[in-house]
């Protein structure tokens, strides 16, 4: 099912929050359609588990064959896993991923999938036409990954965030907006705390991103972020937090003596244990 963040006559923003199965074996993720004037992209797809649900949810509101854009905010195997069947099921879509992971992602097509086919985006970003609006593509490096972006839509003043502000909750809970922070902490902080990379990188993005006038900070793990005083709020708590290489030193890198049993592999475990 998808969920209308925003519609009007020329332009729609669509969430889907819900199509991978709630198993505990995968991550739940969010995937987003936006649409102007018949022409449209998908950001963030998602990896082959939610390729088949998207594609038809998709269909219902709007044709594949005019799909424009295939936007990676960076190229792990929840965002664009699912390359080749869209590569396969779409005419003309590109693939707009950081200039570092241009490279890298025809390695989840087959050979020649990927021709002519992909937009390596700078480090510095930038403005990328749909249809008679713009897509901005912001600098969201080391949140987490090293070539990693964000995407401003001017229309609906959405901020599509990846990783950031991303919380650990079930698909149904993701479709319910967030407007007040502070219970919603303890669903972000132990994911942020270790795939975040620095304190430094935070308040450098918060900076630019306080910039921006936003009415939804929409991630691409769990619920948007929605109103000035949420989205105030998330700002404040980001540039305070400290993570990744601030929270390690000498201690995390020990030659391990713990034995790992093979016997055990429960994924929801494991999944915790790093969303903690
Ligand atoms: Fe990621
Ligand atoms: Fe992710």
């Amino acid at each position: 099912m998808s969920i209308e963040l925003y519609r009007d006559k020329q332009h729609a923003c669509l969430m889907f929050t819900d199509l991978i199965e709630e198993d505990g074996q995968a991550v739940q993720a969010n995937q987003f359609l936006v649409v102007d004037s018949g022409t449209g992209a998908v950001i963030d797809p998602g990896g082959n588990l939610a390729f088949n649900e998207l594609y038809l949810s998709m269909s219902r509101h709007f044709s594949p064959q005019h799909l424009s854009y295939l936007i990676a905010s960076h190229a792990d195997p929840d965002i664009i896993a699912s390359l080749d069947r869209w590569m396969t099921s779409t005419p003309r879509a590109k693939l707009v991923i950081s200039r570092l992971w241009a490279r890298f992602a025809p390695h989840f097509t087959k050979v020649g999938k990927t021709e002519d086919r992909v937009i390596g985006v700078p480090d510095a970003g930038g403005l990328l036409p749909l249809g008679k609006s713009e897509l901005w593509l912001l600098p969201a490096h080391f949140m987490h990954s090293e070539g990693n972006f964000h995407f401003y839509d001017p229309i609906s003043r959405i901020l599509f965030t990846g990783d950031l502000a991303a919380s650990m909750v079930s698909g149904a809970e993701a479709s319910r907006p967030v407007t007040d922070l502070a219970p919603h902490i303890a669903r972000m902080e132990g994911f942020h705390r270790r795939y975040m990379v620095s304190n430094k990188i935070l308040r450098l993005w918060a900076r630019m991103a306080r910039q921006l006038d936003i009415a939804m900070l929409v991630p691409q793990h769990g619920a948007p972020i929605v109103g000035r005083q949420a989205i105030n709020d998330f700002f404040d708590w980001i540039e305070n937090l400290m993570c990744g290489v601030d929270l390690f030193d000498d201690r995390a890198y020990q030659i391990p003596t713990a034995r790992i049993d093979p016997a055990i592999n429960d994924t929801r475990a494991q999944l915790r244990a790093v969303s903690r």
